[in-house]
């Protein structure tokens, strides 16, 4: 296939460089401006176009590895129109992108992905495999929901990959992983294990309870207690990690608080359902962005 992975950060270069293993016709489209970027894996050189005209054009397949709040702005800065035949995948953390996709959605097929593959970039040129993960793919719209052979094409580059039939499930439990460890490691600027601390139990048990009143308001199935637990054994599983948020916050850099905790509070709102533990987090993380902000017009 031809594909074009839009935003070439840890988890992009993964796909791109394992797509292209796989004998795909793999371009990127990053933020250099270079027209093409050079990654070095498992002591290899791997080398892609970059943000290429024709990549468009010819793209069976677009995957979208920026960040949530960059979806809409990655998509419109492309030199050329998306065909309307081209398969649209996007994968990050949060929800609620695809509220700011526009009129993609009515022409093109769409799907969301999650994975929980572990990479890191230590350099702009160098990537690392840091854990081995799954990955669920769903469809976002009825022509997405036409295009489960991608389950095969994916899978077949880094397993383990499952086709999801609701795919909104997944992401919702990954919301609830997200809204407990991003905000909390972010603030407290702490590797995710610290979490795990008997400190951190009561505010992580509210936090809990109110994300799942949120999903059963919304018809997802959830499980309190099977909930708290798959939380926990992410924090134990990726207790040395920095979480993205973390990391944002550290950088002082823009955050996915909006497409989290944000998305949450919106829909936890539509519903009348009262988050205050969420909104503190949301807060935070707010004031914390703004101060930047002021401080960058300085
Ligand atoms: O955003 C992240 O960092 C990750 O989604 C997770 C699962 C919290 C692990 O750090």
């Amino acid at each position: 296939m031809n594909i074009l992975v839009i935003g070439p950060g840890a988890i992009g270069s993964l796909w791109a460089i394992k797509l292209q293993q796989d004998g795909h016709q793999v371009a990127v489209f990053g933020r250099q401006t270079d027209s093409e970027y050079q990654c070095q894996f498992d002591e290899s050189c791997y080398t892609f176009n970059n943000r290429q005209a024709d990549d468009v054009t010819h793209a069976d397949l677009i995957l979208v590895t920026v960040k949530a709040w960059q979806v809409a702005s990655a998509l419109d800065s492309l030199p050329q129109p998306i065909n309307p035949d081209t398969i649209i995948m996007l994968m990050h953390n949060g929800m609620g992108s695809l509220d700011t996709i526009g009129s993609l959605l009515q022409t093109n097929p769409v799907l969301l992905a999650t994975t929980t593959h572990g990479a890191f970039k230590p350099s702009s040129s160098q990537l690392i495999h840091t854990g081995q993960g799954e990955t669920l793919i769903g469809a976002a719209n009825a022509q997405g929901g036409r295009c489960q052979f991608l389950r095969d094409v994916f899978d077949h580059a880094l397993p383990a990959v499952h086709w999801h039939p609701q795919i909104e499930h997944a992401l919702w439990r990954k919301l609830a992983v997200n809204c407990v460890i991003n905000p909390l490691t972010a603030i407290h600027q702490c590797p995710n294990g610290e979490l795990a601390r008997p400190e951190y139990q009561a505010i992580i048990t509210r936090l809990i309870a109110e994300v799942s009143t949120v999903m059963t308001a919304e018809s997802i199935p959830v499980n309190l207690e099977q909930l708290t637990a798959h939380i926990y054994q992410v924090i134990h599983a990726t207790s040395k990690n920095q979480s993205s948020m973390h990391q944002d916050v550290y950088y002082r850099r823009k955050t996915e608080i909006d497409f989290i905790t944000g998305y949450l509070i919106r829909s936890a709102t539509k519903h009348g359902i009262a988050v205050p533990e969420n909104d503190t987090l949301y807060q935070h993380i707010k004031t914390l962005e703004q101060q930047w902000e002021s401080l960058n017009e300085l």
